[in-house]
């Protein structure tokens, strides 16, 4: 009997406080919670415009909690010429990175700085030549993303999608922190070499999915690969100051996957023999 009072008294307890919880919610809902977004603007098709910021009050009470709930907000309610990228809004496909308040990220999973005394301010991503207003050009990262090819090779010569490549579970695990990227761009937009000698580095993203690819057991292009990177810039310009590791949305590590490739290179480190042989099935 002493027990069910308590549990009573616990519940009624409880009641009390999600009531006062949203009496409180009601009272800050009566007024506006104004936030101002500073936000890059620049069309190519106004030559004579320079770029500029422009700035959007938008009320947090109606808006949902992430930046791009925002700038859907402000090119809806406001102004349809704002334009930028978005298309999962759960950070997956990387479409809607940017600079937010002075770091790349995702503005689909980055909440909205509610200290109302000052604007949000929102850039493209930096040291990329831009399409329109928030959109960078991503042609240069994309071939660059190419010239690694990034897909499975070997060298035996079998019929393709005849049988499964084996790896085993330990292989496989080394693949993780790596296949996760999104190719956001977040990381090499942040790294100084990428900035200053990104027609010849290739910046972290791409390494990490150049690396990606020489370790995987069901790879055997290794050496070849390697040697494609074997130069002054492609993989050396990083300095391991970090800003790609610090930067990444998804939490992976760039910078560490960049230093194991260094190893691989430079031959203080070598590629491990599969667990598993991959062409088990295909004899
Ligand atoms: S660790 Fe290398 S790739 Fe990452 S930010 Fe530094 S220089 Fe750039
Ligand atoms: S490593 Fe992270 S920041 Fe870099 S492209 Fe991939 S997901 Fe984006
Ligand atoms: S909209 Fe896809 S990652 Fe943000």
């Amino acid at each position: 009997m002493a027990n069910e009072l308590q549990f009573l008294k616990v519940c009624k307890n409880g009641l009390v406080q999600i009531r006062n919880f949203h009496r409180t919610a009601a009272v800050f809902a009566d007024k506006p919670r104004n936030k101002k977004f500073s936000i890059y603007r620049w069309d190519p098709e106004q030559p004579n415009q320079k770029p500029y910021q422009k700035e959007y009050t938008v009320d947090l009470n109606n808006c949902g909690p992430m930046v791009l709930d925002a700038l859907i907000k402000i090119k809806n309610e406001v102004d349809p010429t704002l334009t930028f990228r978005r298309s999962c809004r759960e950070g997956i496909c990387g479409s809607c990175s940017m600079n937010l308040d002075g770091l790349n990220s995702l503005a689909c999973i980055t909440k909205i700085n509610s200290n109302l005394s000052k604007p949000m301010k929102i850039y493209p991503l930096p040291h990329m030549y831009v399409v329109k207003d928030l959109i960078p050009d991503m042609t240069h990262f994309y071939d660059q993303y190419k010239s690694i090819q990034p897909y499975l090779q070997r060298h035996d010569e079998v019929e393709i999608g005849k049988h499964q490549y084996l790896q085993s579970v330990k292989d496989r695990d080394k693949l993780d922190g790596l296949y996760e990227c999104i190719l956001c761009a977040c990381c090499s937009t942040s790294c100084p070499s990428y900035w200053w000698a990104g027609d010849k580095y290739l910046g972290p993203a791409v390494l990490m999915q150049a690396y990606r690819w020489i370790i995987d057991s069901r790879d055997t292009l290794t050496s070849e690969r390697l040697e494609k990177l074997k130069d002054t810039y492609s993989v050396f310009r990083c300095h391991t100051i970090m800003n790609c590791t610090s930067t990444c949305p998804k939490g992976l590590n760039p910078g560490l996957a960049i230093a194991h490739l260094k190893q691989l290179i430079v031959g203080v480190a070598k590629k491990p023999e599969p667990e598993l042989d991959p062409m088990t099935l295909h004899q």
